[in-house]
């Protein structure tokens, strides 16, 4: 084999690994973040349950910052954007209303962010069931 052809190998192979790592790493930050999201919905529900504001006001602000983090938009399908959407304005509103402390409106609020939890869950599993499995291809088709 040629010098250049051997190079040309090398390169090649290191940027398929490069890119495999890059893939690898967005969708193991995603899981944390999946799992993050899960941890700070249970410790809002836990507020709301003991009327505890600043807990709620806190875990619905970082629910906000989880939901602006580039690998949370980096899906860029327009209906897991919509479901994002609602999901943020629903944590926005809960933030609002506990710093105000009505409780009914965190309620209100908290049941519209779980609906969005539900309805973009849902939504993964038909683009997942339509083509195959794996979250990868909703991503896919988004890219
Ligand atoms: C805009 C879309 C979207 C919203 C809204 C959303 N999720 Fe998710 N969630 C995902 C995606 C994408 C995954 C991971 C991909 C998959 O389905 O395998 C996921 C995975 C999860 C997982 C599994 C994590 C693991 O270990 O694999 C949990 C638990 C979870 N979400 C909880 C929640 C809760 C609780 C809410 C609402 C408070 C919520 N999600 C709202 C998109 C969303």
């Amino acid at each position: 084999m040629s010098r250049t052809r051997k190079i040309v190998i090398l390169v090649l192979t290191l940027l398929l690994g490069a890119a495999i790592g890059r893939e690898v790493y967005a969708q193991v930050r995603l899981q944390q973040l999946m799992i993050a999201k899960l941890q700070h919905a249970q410790k809002l529900l836990e507020g709301i349950a003991l009327g505890k504001f600043d807990k709620i006001e806190s875990s619905a602000l970082e629910l906000t910052r989880i939901s602006r983090t580039a690998e949370w938009l980096a899906q860029k399908a327009p209906r897991y954007e919509m479901f994002s959407n609602e999901f943020t304005q629903a944590a926005e509103t809960i933030a609002k209303k506990a710093k105000e402390k009505n409780v009914d409106g965190v309620t209100l609020a908290y049941f519209d962010l779980t609906k969005s939890c539900v309805r973009c869950h849902q939504h993964m599993r038909e683009v997942r069931d339509a083509r195959g499995p794996g979250v990868q291809a909703e991503l896919a088709s988004a890219r």
